[in-house]
């Protein structure tokens, strides 16, 4: 089977919740589908979460998914993925009915899982001729999807809260998981920093955080409460017509958006 050429985003913040993962993998899939005019597939890892991003592009996640997928209890990759209700061009994989909770005891390894997953990648992006393959991930560092959806990736974004503290958070995470992928297993996937949900009188931390950014860039997302709605009410904030606090956060995830279609330009060389 050829490989078809394709780069896989990843959304992740080690253990720490509610960052905002999952908003922007949704509407970064979204947006990356329009801008560079390809079909994208987001695979929802929210496995014991909301499951939120299945959620926000119009999914019912209560399906066979992705983790059904990858512990082989269904082989068929047909089966896992669904067309978005809200946007045509992108494609989701729910978490599926499995918990990890069901894994307990499973002899399951880093390596058959890391298999699996590239096999659910690699056959979703050609079922649905989708160039770019977007993971969202739980709030975890030992589910068995995370260590492998991360070395499956060419893109890690480190979502976090903007904290006078997230150079903090961010050194510790780099250290246990970022760098390990490079230096034990020789990766070398462009890392970004987002700063998600930042307000005034916060103490400026960009410029410390630019050190886990590992050949990619430090974003900083405010905080709006209108993007808190829209998720809330299950809606992509994308699709809005952006005022208020919306303006200024999209403003700020716009130019997100056209580093990471640089990016996914030059890896898919053109
Ligand atoms: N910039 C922002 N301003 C205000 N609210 C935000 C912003 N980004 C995300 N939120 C809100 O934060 C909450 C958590 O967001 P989300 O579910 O996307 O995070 P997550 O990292 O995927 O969470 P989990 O770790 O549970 O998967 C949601 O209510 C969302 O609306
Ligand atoms: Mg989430």
């Amino acid at each position: 089977m050829l490989t078809p050429r394709l780069v896989v985003i990843t959304y992740f913040s080690g253990r720490k919740g509610g960052t905002g993962k999952s908003t922007i993998a949704s509407n970064q899939a979204i947006a990356l589908s329009m801008a560079l005019k390809t079909n994208v597939v987001l695979i929802d890892f929210g496995i014991d979460s909301t499951q939120t991003s299945s959620r926000l592009l119009g999914i019912n996640p209560d399906r066979p998914g992705a983790l059904d997928y990858v512990v082989g209890s269904t082989r068929d990759v047909n089966q896992v993925i669904v067309r978005s209700n809200v946007v045509p061009s992108v494609f989701v994989v729910p978490p599926g009915s499995l918990k990890s909770w069901d894994l307990w005891g499973s002899s399951m390894s880093v390596n058959q899982a890391f298999n699996a997953l590239r096999n659910l990648i690699i056959t979703a992006s050609r079922i649905t001729n989708a160039q770019v393959v977007i993971i969202d991930l739980p709030a975890s560092i030992d589910d068995v999807v995370v260590v492998p959806s991360l070395i499956n990736s060419n893109i890690i974004n480190l979502v976090m809260d903007y904290a006078n503290y997230a150079d903090i958070v961010l050194a510790e995470l780099d250290n246990s998981i970022v760098r390990p992928l490079s230096v034990q297993l020789k990766l070398n996937p462009i890392v970004n920093v987002v700063l998600n949900k930042w307000l005034p009188g916060l103490d400026a931390v960009e410029s410390k955080a630019r050190a886990f950014a590992h050949n990619g860039e430090v974003f900083v997302l405010p905080t709006s409460p209108i993007v808190q709605y829209l998720t809330s009410t299950l809606k992509p904030f994308i699709l809005y017509e952006p005022r208020g606090s919306l303006e200024r956060f999209v403003k700020e995830f716009n130019k997100m958006v056209n580093e990471l279609i640089k990016q996914v330009k030059v890896l898919l060389g053109f």
